[in-house]
């Protein structure tokens, strides 16, 4: 292990598996070798103004041309200064004099099993007739529109019909309480409120107008509701207030000319959680964004015209906006979109769905990939799965041993892996393997995009060597990048921009290895600290889920007299494992000869679940208090009930 330096972080993970391309599929890639990537990185390293230049002027339509490629006043950037073009515009009329006007551009799949299919024609309509609807409701360019929606294609034309006319979405995850959803409406100011009587989901409709009921009487703002039926149940309808989707839709004109707009026009807001409190609105604007939404999905996909892409994110979260709702279309792709729950009515919908519509492409979560190791592989067994050619994963580290289990089991070994590090704040993937290029090993986001400048520092701000730990930031400007925190310049100069000046700071821990492939050690405040040694949680966790019995492992500091920290952390095993102390003296003994005495746990609890967010984020935040709290250690605690009660209410008050 490395001496610990200005706060670096110290690596115990040892990883060594290599997966290059396969010969075939490198062939067939647009950027088909190691040299072939760095050659564009560098390229776009050496000028990034004349690359994004060239690419703003080829992939995007201009109502009018702009002066200037970039302008940069830290923390401030601002893209393609003096433009005028519209995001729906290059999502759907850029097709439509195409050869793919009459392809399809959603393929849906709702969790009841209905089917429905809209070629980029019927999108483009249905998006137009929308944006009328909400002008015929008043809505001018600038207004904020909240989106409060099951997974149908109705909230992806919704998106789309605002960023036609200049309205501002802020889309909040149809899992949010009332309070969520005002806490964001007020901090918004938004003005219209779109909902559906209610989603379906395991086979239960949850019911979402009940709850935009409880929240509009806290948003004071909001003048119209548009209700979807999407599942028929009865609901109240407030009259003055609230207006049925399919009533305004059968009076909509067809017509609506995409909005010339300005580069740097607001296209959306979207709130993720922070640390204190207040609700955090991230946002995005217009040609930036749209460019490097489209530009990632290209590179990173690979994407063909023939290929069925299925991400399987929610629209509610930044990997749905941007992998779901523009960068695919954008791009002229096919979108496969699930309303559902990954276990309804059976633990292989997933697998069902990917052999029924044949598809090419599967960007899912670590999250779900560790539940479907749980649940077995029984349920992958059943189904071919041989239309695939692509797996990718975003939101968290992928530890190695369920990045094998991927491979394995569901890539059939032929399928190359992009695990995709960004976040809300960079609109787009940051770091990414590029499949046909970079060989990739297990557990790392492998290199960066060109374009993305990735700088690790320790706390005296010095770049740290490879193989030692410290803050991920990038120190260039890039066209995705959030413009600001809603009403809040302040935040957004101390959140990202004042502990180290002059980048941008990701708020994650990372290192470089021995061939220059970055590994993320997990976000900065989770940071273990044994001794004076500084752990990542994820190497701790990798090492646990690579016993045979565990499926999934969490681990937190917990203050310890001697050693500054103690570590603590909370496994799930697997269906056949006893949760015995047994078990438990072989997990440490397991952790200790995989990497080592300094990262041996100190207490184990077994647990049925750990306590996530919404989007599937393990919270050690949470399970730090619970370690450090009153419970004993390494007693047997709390079942999943009990766990996910408690992530509820946290995750409400942010
Ligand atoms: C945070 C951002 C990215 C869209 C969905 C989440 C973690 C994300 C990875 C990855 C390790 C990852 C980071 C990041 N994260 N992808 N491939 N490997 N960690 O967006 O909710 O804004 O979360 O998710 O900690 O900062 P988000």
């Amino acid at each position: 292990m490395s001496e610990n330096a200005s706060g670096q972080i110290d690596t115990v993970m040892t990883e060594d598996r290599l997966f290059p391309p396969s010969e075939e599929f490198a062939s067939k890639s647009a950027i088909g070798s190691m040299e072939a990537y760095q050659q564009l990185y560098d390229e776009v390293k050496a000028d990034p103004t004349a690359y994004w230049d060239k690419v703003a002027r080829e992939e995007l339509h201009w109502f009018k041309p702009y002066d200037t490629v970039l302008e940069w006043n830290n923390p401030l950037a601002k893209w393609f200064i003096g433009g005028r073009t519209n995001v729906s515009y290059n999502c759907l009329d850029a097709h439509l004099d195409t050869e793919r006007r009459n392809k399809a551009a959603i393929i849906f799949e709702g969790e009841p099993g209905d089917i429905r299919t809209l070629t980029y024609q019927q999108l483009h309509r249905e998006v137009c007739k929308f944006a009328n609807v909400l002008k015929g409701l008043g809505v001018k360019q600038g207004d904020v529109v909240s989106i409060y929606m099951p997974m149908t294609p109705e909230l992806l034309i919704a998106m789309q019909a605002c960023a036609r006319i200049g309205a501002v979405h802020s889309v909040i995850f149809a899992g949010f309480s009332a309070e969520a959803i005002a806490d964001r409406n007020n901090d918004a100011s938004a003005k219209i409120q779109l909902t559906a009587d209610a989603a379906w989901r395991r086979g239960k409709q949850l019911p979402l107008k009940e709850v935009v009921d409880e929240a509009l009487a806290k948003s004071p703002t909001v003048e119209k509701c548009i209700v979807l039926r999407r599942v028929g149940n009865e609901v109240s309808m407030q009259e003055g207030r609230d207006c049925w989707w399919h009533d305004l839709m059968d009076e909509a004109s067809a017509d609506c000319p995409a909005e010339p707009l300005d580069s740097e026009a607001p296209l959306f807001i979207l709130y993720t959680s922070g640390s204190t409190g207040k609700p955090k609105g991230i946002k995005h604007t217009t040609a930036g964004y749209i460019l490097w939404a489209k530009k990632t999905f290209e590179w990173v996909f690979d994407y063909r015209d023939e290929d069925i892409f299925w991400c399987t994110a929610d629209c509610g979260w930044i990997t749905g906006h941007s992998y779901v709702a523009y960068g695919p279309l954008a791009a002229g792709a096919t979108v496969m979109m699930y309303e559902g729950a990954p276990n309804w009515p059976a633990d292989d919908r997933f697998w069902d769905i990917i052999e029924r519509h044949k598809v090419n492409i599967l960007y899912t979560a670590p999250t779900a990939i560790r539940a479907f190791i749980k649940w077995g592989d029984g349920h992958v067994d059943k189904h071919d799965l041989s239309s695939l050619r692509l797996l990718g994963t975003v939101g968290e580290g992928i530890n190695p041993e369920a990045w094998m289990w991927y491979h394995e089991k569901i890539g059939g070994e032929r399928c190359p892996i992009v695990d995709t590090w960004w976040q809300t704040e960079t609109g787009g993937i940051m770091m990414s393997p590029l499949p046909g290029a970079i060989p990739t090993k297990p557990g790392s986001c492998t290199k960066p995009l060109p374009g993305v400048i990735p700088s690790i520092v320790d706390e005296e701000l010095q770049e740290v060597p490879q193989n030692h730990g410290g803050m991920l930031c990038v120190a260039q400007p890039w066209p995705g990048m959030l413009r600001g925190i809603w009403g809040d310049d302040e935040r957004f100069k101390e959140q990202y921009w004042t502990k180290v000046p002059g980048k941008y700071l990701t708020g994650d821990n990372a290192r470089t290895d021995d061939d220059g492939y970055y590994w993320i050690m997990g976000r900065i405040d989770d940071v273990i600290n044994v001794s004076g040694h500084r752990l990542s949680t994820i190497e701790v966790e990798s090492a646990l889920v690579s016993h045979d019995t565990v499926a999934e492992a969490a681990a937190v500091g917990r203050p310890d007299e001697i050693k500054g920290q103690a570590i603590a952390v909370f496994v799930t095993i697997k269906g056949d494992a006893q949760p015995t102390d047994e078990l438990r003296k072989e997990l440490r003994l397991h952790v200790r000869k995989e990497i080592g005495a300094l990262a041996q746990p100190d207490d184990i609890r077994f647990t049925g679940a750990l306590p996530k967010t919404r989007s599937g984020k393990i919270m050690r935040r949470l399970l730090r208090d619970i370690a450090s709290g009153t419970e004993q250690a390494g007693q047997d605690t709390s079942t999943l009930e009990d766990y996910s009660v408690l992530a509820k209410l946290r995750d409400d008050e942010e």
